[in-house]
């Protein structure tokens, strides 16, 4: 008897890279990437690492600060980009990326200061801020591990529905669920601008890993992973990128 094997399509040949793995909560996508990040550090001691803000990171910082207090890991000669910053706002003002990145992480692990990078939100010739942000990357020799939430909409960095794939750091305008409706300390003013990396230099990553978590996020993340790539969902273009991890909790992975 001839057995009959199904022949693969195009797209599933080339969805084949994506490793997504399914954790029981919040608690564990923190602590399984935390180890992930951990494992990449204790195999390279100047890593770059490329990192997100947001609700999701929150306790991938707890759990690394927590393994870093143990002793084990040493982040002395670590290299950090975060994906984006406001514009314009002050790196000191209590809502900046800069400021959470400082509370939640940089204050308590070993990073020389001068090693950890986020686009300049008082800076005043963006585009010249842009074009160094991307110089400085690629002259620390690129990211090798770049950490992504994910937006309601598909956004990866802020390169929100329609971002072209060719992207670098640029400013771009938030969409209205993204804007910053007040800015502490400051006379009242909304925030709808970011600085943000382009979808080009997240994909010139050498490996990424994107956390999700929770109900709100279970639509694009099934969008993401079984739809079409598309700039419509820009996190699909991560179909194309070789080395990617996608670690959710039982809620974000619900409509899979
Ligand atoms: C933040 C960033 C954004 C967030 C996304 C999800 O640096 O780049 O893409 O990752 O908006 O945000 P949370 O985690 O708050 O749901």
């Amino acid at each position: 008897m001839r057995l009959k094997y199904r022949k693969l399509s195009y797209r599933e040949m080339l969805y084949t890279t994506m490793e997504v793995k399914v954790l029981n909560n919040y608690d564990e996508l923190s602590k399984k990437s935390a180890v992930f990040v951990a494992k990449r550090l204790l195999q390279k001691d100047n890593l770059v690492l490329g990192l997100a803000t947001g609700d999701t990171p929150k306790g991938l910082y707890r759990e690394l600060v927590k393994i870093y207090q143990t002793g084990l890991l040493d982040f002395s000669e670590v290299t950090t980009f975060n994906l984006d910053e406001y514009y314009p706002i002050s790196p000191e003002n209590a809502a900046s990326f800069a400021t959470f990145m400082k509370e939640r992480f940089f204050d308590h692990v070993n990073i020389p200061e001068d090693q950890s990078h986020l686009p300049d939100g008082s800076a005043q010739e963006v585009e010249k801020e842009c074009k160094e942000y991307e110089d400085l990357i690629h002259s620390a020799g690129g990211i090798d591990l770049q950490i992504l939430g994910i937006g309601t909409n598909g956004h990866i960095g802020y390169n929100e529905p329609g971002s072209k794939w060719g992207s670098e750091t640029r400013l771009v305008t938030l969409k209205e669920e993204n804007v910053l409706e007040d800015v502490p300390g400051e006379p009242a003013r909304k925030l709808n601008k970011a600085l943000t990396m382009g979808i080009k230099s997240i994909m010139q990553a050498q490996e990424v890993l994107l956390l999700a978590s929770g109900r709100k996020k279970a639509e694009i993340i099934a969008r993401t992973i079984d739809g079409e790539i598309s700039r419509e969902v820009p996190a699909s273009i991560l179909h194309l990128h070789p080395s990617v991890t996608i670690y959710l909790d039982r809620d974000a992975a619900s409509e899979l």
